[in-house]
C-alpha cells in the first residue's frame, strides 16, 4: 500500500520504517528541513536499536523516501498518519497546535478520499476536532475518514514492538477506512481491535497510566520495603507470579520518566478533569513517583551528609536504557539538583551524553569517557539508568578507582552480596542496605 506518515519523530521514523520493512511504500514528512536533509543523506538522527539498518534497507529498496512537503506526502498515499508531538503545556494540558497545523495542511492539499490516521498521543475527543478541522479547511471537498490509531512502542525496543506488537487498536466509524487499515497491519500478523475514535484514544492513556501505576505502586511498596526490612525485588517476583498482576513494570527504582508517561498521565488528569470525572487515582501515581526522586536525593544526603564539592560519579542520564533520549529523564533531574547542592558531578552514558550536553541545567557538569573514568578519584557512585554496560563493569576496579567506595544505586542494577563482599557502602531501593563493617 502507499502510505504517507508526517512526524518524523521516534514514532514517526520507527513506523515508517517497520512499514516499508513490510512492503508497504513509504513517505515520511517532516518540517524540520534539516533533519529531511539528515535523513535522505542517510544519517538516522536518533539512536534506537536496529533503525539505521532497516531505514537503509528499504531507502536502497525504494519502498522508503523523505519529504519536507506533505503535499507530496498526501497525493502519494491512501492513507496519511500523523505523528506530530503533543507536547505538556505548563498547566498540564497538552499541547495540539501541531496536530491542528498538520490537520489544516493535509485539508489544504486533499483532492481525493484519503484515511487521515491520529497516531500521536491525544486526549479522547480529539479524534472528532480533527475531522472538524480537515473539514473546515477542504478546499477541494474531498472525501475523508478520520482514525485513531495508536502506538504502543516503547523506545529501546521500538522496533521490536512495532514489528511484533501484542494488539493493534483501530478506532473508527467507516467500514472502508477499517477495511484499509486491517491491509496496513495484516503483515504484521497481530490481534486487531477495532473500536469507536474515542475509545481508541482512551486506550492509549489508559495503557501508559495504568503501567505508570504499576510503577508507582512498587515504588510505594519499596519504601514500606526499606522500612521493614522486607526485599521489594521478592515482593515484586511474588506478586507477579500471579498471572492476574504480571512480573512486567514492577521494577522499583528512581521513578518513571521519558517523554510519554509524565506527559501522558498530566494529560489523562487534565481532561479527566474537563470530563467533570477526576482520575484522582492517577494523582497519587503522580505523588509517588515524585516522593521516590526525593527520598532517593534524601538517602544520598544522609550518607554523604554535605554534598558541596563532593566528587559524584553518575552513570546514566537517558530515561532508560537502550535509547539516546534524556527528555523528562529522571538522571538528569538528579544530576539538577546534585549540582544545585553543590556537588561536582562527573557524569556518563553509553548513548546519552551528547543530548544531555545540550540541556542547560546540567551544562556545569563534567562528562567522562566510560564508566571507569567517571569513578576515578569519587566520593561517592549513583547508577540513575539501567545500562547493560554497567553491570558488567568490575566492581572491584570501581573500588579501587574510588575515593570512597560509596554506591546508590537507583535501578537494583548491582548485585547487594557482590558489593557487600567487596567492602562497599551500598543503598539501593527497597533492598537492605550494606554497610562495611
Ligand atoms: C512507554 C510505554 O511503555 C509505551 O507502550 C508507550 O507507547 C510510550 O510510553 P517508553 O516511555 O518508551 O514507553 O518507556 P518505558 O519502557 O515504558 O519506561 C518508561 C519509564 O518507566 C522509564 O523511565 C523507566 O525507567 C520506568 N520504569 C519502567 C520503571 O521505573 N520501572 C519499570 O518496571 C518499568
Amino acid at each position: 500500500m502507499d502510505l504517507s506518515i508526517i512526524g518524523s519523530g521516534y514514532v514517526g521514523l520507527v513506523t515508517g520504517a517497520c512499514f516499508a520493512d513490510v512492503g508497504h511504500n513509504v513517505i515520511c514528512v517532516d518540517n524540520d528541513a534539516q533533519k529531511i536533509k539528515q535523513l535522505q543523506a542517510g544519517e538516522v538522527p536518533i539512536y534506537e536499536p536496529g533503525l539505521e539498518e532497516i531505514i537503509h534497507r528499504n531507502v536502497s529498496a525504494r519502498r522508503l523516501r523523505f519529504t519536507g512537503s506533505i503535499e507530496e506526502g498526501v497525493n502519494n498515499s491512501q492513507i496519511v498518519f500523523i505523528a506530530v508531538p503533543t507536547p505538556q503545556q505548563p498547566d498540564g494540558d497538552v499541547d495540539l497546535s501541531f496536530l491542528e497545523k498538520v490537520a489544516r495542511e493535509i485539508a489544504g492539499v486533499l483532492r481525493d478520499y484519503r484515511v487521515i490516521v491520529d497516531k500521536s498521543t491525544v486526549p479522547v475527543k480529539t479524534g472528532e476536532k480533527v475531522a472538524q478541522s480537515i473539514k473546515r479547511y477542504n478546499r477541494h471537498g474531498a472525501d475523508f475518514d478520520v482514525v485513531s490509531n495508536p502506538e504502543f512502542l516503547r523506545e529501546g525496543c521500538a522496533v521490536a514492538d512495532l514489528m511484533r506488537p501484542d494488539r493493534i487498536v483501530i478506532g473508527a466509524q467507516s467500514e472502508h477506512a477499517i477495511d484499509l487499515m486491517k491491509k496496513v497491519y495484516e503483515p504484521f500478523m497481530a490481534p486487531m481491535l477495532v473500536t469507536d475514535i474515542s475509545s481508541a484514544e482512551l486506550i492509549k492513556h489508559c495503557a501508559n497510566s495504568f503501567l505508570a501505576l504499576k510503577i508507582s505502586y512498587i515504588n510505594a511498596v519499596s519504601a514500606i520495603c526499606e522500612a521493614s526490612g522486607a526485599d521489594v525485588e521478592k515482593v515484586a517476583d511474588g506478586i507477579g507470579m500471579d498471572h492476574r498482576i504480571g512480573r512486567d513494570f514492577l521494577n522499583a527504582g528512581i521513578g518513571y520518566g521519558g517523554s510519554c508517561f509524565p506527559k501522558d498521565i498530566a494529560a489523562f488528569i487534565t481532561i479527566s478533569e474537563r470530563l467533570g470525572t477526576p482520575f484522582n487515582l492517577l494523582k497519587e501515581v503522580q505523588r509517588i513517583n515524585n516522593a521516590q526522586k526525593e527520598r532517593f536525593l534524601k538517602a544520598i544526603r544522609e550518607t554523604l551528609w554535605v554534598l558541596r564539592e563532593k566528587r559524584i560519579a553518575v552513570w546514566g542520564l537517558t530515561f532508560k536504557p537502550d535509547t539516546d533520549d534524556v527528555r523528562s529523564s529522571v538522571a538528569i533531574e538528579l544530576v539538577t539538583n546534585l549540582l544545585r547542592e553543590g556537588a561536582h558531578v562527573v557524569a556518563y552514558d553509553p548513548k546519552g551524553m551528547q543530548k544531555a550536553r545540550a540541556l542547560k541545567p546540567i551544562a556545569e557538569a563534567e562528562f567522562a569517557s566510560s564508566a571507569l573514568e567517571a569513578v576515578t578519584d569519587a566520593e561517592a557512585l549513583v547508577v540513575a539508568t539501567e545500562w547493560n554496560e554497567f553491570a558488567n563493569v568490575d566492581l572491584a576496579v570501581v573500588k579501587d578507582k574510588m575515593r570512597t567506595p560509596i554506591v546508590f544505586d537507583g535501578r537494583n542494577l548491582l548485585d547487594p552480596e557482590t558489593l557487600r563482599r567487596l567492602g562497599f557502602h551500598y543503598y539501593s531501593i527497597g533492598r537492605a542496605s550494606v554497610k562495611p563493617q
